[in-house]
């Protein structure tokens, strides 16, 4: 690990180059908003949600992938940069629904954004995708973060079962040859869901209990366990309301789970609550 200094807005900041800028802001308690970055991800650049202004660069860059670099002039909340995360938020907002993305409101405030003057624009209006008992793809509601993708892929569960298809505004995340998922290679791990930032991808019973009015997050605790099926000892956050499990989560900061699991520990607690 070598060290080096690097200015953030107007702060000398002594940091690591083996860090992010990102990872550099948030030791130093600075919030930069992220879409699609999660630390257990490769990031994938896709949101553009982060980005900050470095002295001498033409354009922005992405903070959750680019290293400091020894002198490095960042600007976290420059004028171009409050302006380009509104854009982001403005762009997403108009066409997909962010009912779902946790915090966009405050989001929204904080960088002034409107999406509702681009109304009219290329709304994504799709009927949520139901194959399977365990969990609902709603597509209207994906801003295309890659992240199931690469949970599904290279950096968890080395399935490959979905990926994203077509380009510009017909791009979208499918199965091969848009199989449904029972008929495709997903073995159903959930690791896809665990990580979707928007509700586009949801467990089946809290996509009831929100159609039937009956999700109340207030009500909720989340108790850590671990899972009983195996000796890999996976921990397992579960989520419970009105004395019933309602879906088990996967914490992002254990070395054994990093975040996921397999379809015993995700889906297999039915048998606790059993009439
Ligand atoms: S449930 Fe698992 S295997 Fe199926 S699509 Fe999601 S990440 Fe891939
Ligand atoms: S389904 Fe969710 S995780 Fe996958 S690309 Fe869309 S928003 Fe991202
Ligand atoms: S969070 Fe950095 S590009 Fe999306």
């Amino acid at each position: 690990m070598s060290g080096v200094v690097i200015t953030v807005d107007g702060r000398p900041v002594e940091t690591s180059a083996d860090l992010t800028i990102l990872e550099t802001c948030r030791e130093e308690g600075l919030d930069i908003p992220t879409l699609c970055f999660l630390e257990n991800l490769t990031p994938a650049n896709t949101c553009r949600i982060c980005v900050v202004e470095i002295g001498g660069s033409r354009a922005l860059v992405p903070a959750c992938s680019r290293r400091v670099e020894s002198g490095m002039q960042i600007k976290t909340e420059s004028e171009r940069v409050r302006h380009t995360r509104m854009m982001v938020l403005e762009l997403l907002g108009s066409s997909v629904d962010l009912s779902l993305t946790p915090l966009v409101d405050q989001l929204m405030d904080r960088y002034g954004a409107a999406p509702d003057r681009f109304d009219g624009g290329a709304t994504v209006e799709e009927a949520p995708t139901i194959d399977n008992q365990l969990f609902v793809r709603d597509y209207a509601k994906c801003i295309l973060c890659y992240k199931c993708v690469q949970a599904c892929g290279v950096d968890a569960q080395n399935t490959f079962a979905i990926s994203v298809v077509g380009r510009g505004f017909e791009a979208r995340i499918a199965t091969e040859y848009q199989l449904a998922l029972p008929d495709s290679a997903c073995v159903f791990c959930g690791n896809c869901f665990g990580v979707c930032p928007t509700g586009a991808l949801i467990p089946t019973t809290e996509y009831e209990m929100r159609a039937a009015g009956t999700w109340d997050e207030d009500a909720q605790t989340v108790t850590r366990t671990i899972c009983p099926y195996c000796g890999v000892g996976c921990n397992l956050d579960l989520v419970v309301q009105d004395n019933r499990i309602l879906k088990a989560l996967s914490p992002l900061d254990h070395d054994v789970t990093s975040g996921h699991l397999c379809i015993k520990g995700r889906f297999g607690w039915q048998h606790v609550q059993s009439e």
